[in-house]
C-alpha cells in the first residue's frame, strides 16, 4: 500500500479509502482468496489467521464462513481494523466475533490458540526481507503440525535479480517490481533458505488467478 495514497484518501475523508488503499477491486479480490483457500481445504472448524488482514477485503468472507470466533486477523495499521470492524458491522456479522488484533512485529504468540490454515494476502509483496523472516519464524511456533499459511508474492525465477521486473495487469499500466525496495520481488531458493532455520516446508503453487501476477507460496509446519 502506498503511504501518499493512503494519506491523501483517509485525509480527504473518501469513505471508500479503506477499500482502496489494501488495492482496490474489493468484490474480485476478497472472493478469489476465499474461494482458492477452500479449494485447498480450509473448512469452517479451522482456526484461521489472516496476516495483514486490513480493512478485511478477504476476512469479511472468512468470517462468513468460519465457525465463531474462528477467524483472527492481525494488522500493523490500527485505522484499517477499525475500518475491518466497520464492515464486519455493516455485514451482519458481530455475531460470529471475529479477533481483530493490531500487532506490529508479527508476534502471534501473544494472541493464544494455534492455527490450522493463515494467510499473507499482499503483505511480502510489501516487505523487505528480514520483515519476512521475522514473520516466519513466529508463524512457525503458532501452526498445528500439518499447519498451512499461505503468502502471495511478486515471483522472480533468478536468485539474486537486481534488476526490476515487468508485469503486466488487465485494469492498468504495467509495473514494476524490485530487488530491494517496495514492490519487492523474491526467488523460491530464498524462501528455501529460510525455512531450512525453521520448522517450514515450503512450495511455490505459483499462479492461482491473481490478476495482478501475484504467485503464491505454500509453507507447511513439519518439524
Ligand atoms: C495490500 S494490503 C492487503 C490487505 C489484505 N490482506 C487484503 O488482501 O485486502 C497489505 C496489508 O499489510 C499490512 N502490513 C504491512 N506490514 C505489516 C506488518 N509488519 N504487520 C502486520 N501487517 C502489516 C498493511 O497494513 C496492509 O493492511
Amino acid at each position: 500500500m502506498g503511504r501518499k495514497l493512503y494519506t491523501r484518501l483517509y485525509r480527504a475523508g473518501n469513505p471508500d479509502w479503506h477499500r482502496q488503499v489494501v488495492g482496490g477491486m474489493w468484490t474480485e479480490m476478497g472472493q478469489l482468496q476465499f474461494d482458492f483457500l477452500v479449494q485447498q481445504g480450509l473448512k469452517p472448524t479451522h482456526r484461521f489467521l489472516d496476516v495483514g488482514c486490513g480493512s478485511l477485503r478477504g476476512g469479511i468472507h472468512f468470517i462468513r464462513y468460519l465457525e465463531p470466533e474462528h477467524y483472527w486477523g492481525i494488522d500493523i495499521n490500527l485505522a484499517l481494523l477499525r475500518a475491518g470492524r466497520e464492515e464486519v458491522r455493516r455485514e451482519g456479522l458481530a455475531p460470529k466475533a471475529p479477533r481483530l488484533v493490531r500487532l506490529a512485529d508479527f508476534e502471534f504468540q501473544t494472541l493464544g490458540p494455534k492455527f490450522d490454515y493463515a494467510l499473507a494476502q499482499s503483505v511480502f509483496t510489501h516487505l523487505p526481507l528480514n520483515r519476512i523472516i521475522r514473520c516466519l519464524v513466529n508463524i512457525d511456533q503458532v501452526l498445528i503440525p500439518g499447519g498451512r499459511f499461505y503468502a502471495t508474492f511478486f515471483e522472480s525465477t533468478r536468485q539474486f535479480n537486481l534488476e526490476p521486473l515487468l508485469h503486466s495487469r488487465p485494469d492498468g499500466p504495467d509495473f514494476e517490481t524490485y530487488f530491494d525496495r517496495d514492490p519487492y520481488h523474491y526467488n523460491l531458493g530464498t524462501f528455501q533458505w529460510v525455512c531450512a532455520w525453521t520448522g517450514l516446508s515450503v512450495t511455490n503453487i505459483g499462479q492461482w488467478g491473481h490478476p495482478r501476477d501475484q504467485r503464491v507460496l505454500l509453507f507447511t509446519k513439519t518439524g
